[in-house]
């Protein structure tokens, strides 16, 4: 008997299978710590490359957590768990919890939002890591706004403990809970934000930070160096703001505050963003940002 899945409120144990769109910066740690977690995966990109990559920096993680003694499982069981899949088809169909990590952009996340309605079976939940964008926005582009949320990881997943969990106007107070239970299971500590507002909260406090440091850079007022050992050395921060930019990608940053500007909230960060973002100077992932890094895509302390 097919159950009635508009009656059908999901438990945590059903949740069994898991859709990762997007395996990049963010993507490949979240599909990682789902399969460390015993969850079956799917990693969806555009091109096998980029998902060979991803599944290369994920070995290359689990193989970092095992030398710590962190893992509780071989690495090959780990990593069997995940299957990769280009763009999104019907294969992805009996996933019951999605979570979409692709460009800060909300035509494509809408557009992905629409094939994940499409493809999805009518109790998943679909997630989005956006760091700024509107989860009512994204979850019209669906007909199944109420099981739509945000659930926001920090970089790198694996190891950052937060989780911002964020309510769409439409969200029911069940998709909220149970995504933050997930969270709680995956090991991590969620925070419910209950208003749909710009940037959430970690990025409205984050931003106010960086938007203070841009200033000083612009009037020539204090180098990158001397607010990023500020940041370090006196306010504890485990890393420097524009080192901090530097790892999560300076486009990226470059998107949210773009995203921000359509609310009303204008950074001082964004010519300086831009200039970067068009020498290709995007940060960790290019090998140069605000400083340089001998192997682009692998982190070393500035
Ligand atoms: P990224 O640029 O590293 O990765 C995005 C990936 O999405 C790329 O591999 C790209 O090929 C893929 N993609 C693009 N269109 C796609 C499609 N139609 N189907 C499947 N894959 C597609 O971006 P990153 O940094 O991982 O950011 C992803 C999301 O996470 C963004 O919304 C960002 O705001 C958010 N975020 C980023 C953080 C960071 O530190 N980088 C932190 C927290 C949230």
């Amino acid at each position: 008997l097919a159950p009635v899945y508009s009656l059908y409120l999901m438990r945590l144990e059903d949740i069994k299978k898991v859709l990762v769109i997007g395996a990049g910066t963010m993507g490949h740690g979240i599909a990682e710590l789902f399969s460390m977690s015993g969850y079956q995966v799917y990693l969806s990109d555009i091109s096998q490359d980029i998902l060979d990559n991803a599944l290369n920096k994920i070995r290359w993680s689990l193989e970092k957590l095992q030398e710590k003694g962190q893992l509780k499982e071989d690495i090959n069981t780990i990593l069997s768990r995940i299957k990769t899949i280009v763009g999104l088809n019907t294969i992805v169909s009996d996933a019951d919890f999605a979570i979409e990590a692709i460009v800060e952009r909300i035509d494509l996340k809408r557009q992905i939002f629409s094939k994940l309605d499409e493809l999805l079976p009518p109790h998943a939940i679909l997630a989005t890591n956006t760091s700024s964008l509107s989860i009512t926005k994204i979850a019209e582009a669906t007909k199944r706004a109420d099981k739509v949320v945000g659930m926001h990881f920090f970089n790198p997943p694996v190891l950052m403990q937060l989780v911002e969990v964020m309510k769409g106007e439409k969200t029911s107070d069940e998709t909220a809970k149970l995504t933050y239970d997930l969270a709680k299971k995956l090991g991590k500590t969620p925070i419910m934000i209950n208003k749909d507002i710009p940037g959430y909260v970690v990025n409205r406090i984050l931003g106010e930070i960086i938007s203070a440091s841009c200033i000083l850079i612009q009037r020539n007022l204090a180098d990158y160096l001397t607010i990023d050992s500020i940041a370090r050395y006196k306010l504890g921060f485990p890393m420097g703001v524009f080192e901090l930019i530097d790892y999560t990608g300076i486009d990226v940053n470059y998107h949210v505050s773009k995203s921000l500007e359509e609310y009303g909230i204008k950074s001082p960060c964004v010519t300086l963003f831009e200039e970067k973002v068009k020498k290709n100077e995007l940060g960790v992932k290019t090998g140069k940002g605000f400083y340089t890094y001998p192997v682009p895509g692998k982190y070393n302390k500035p």
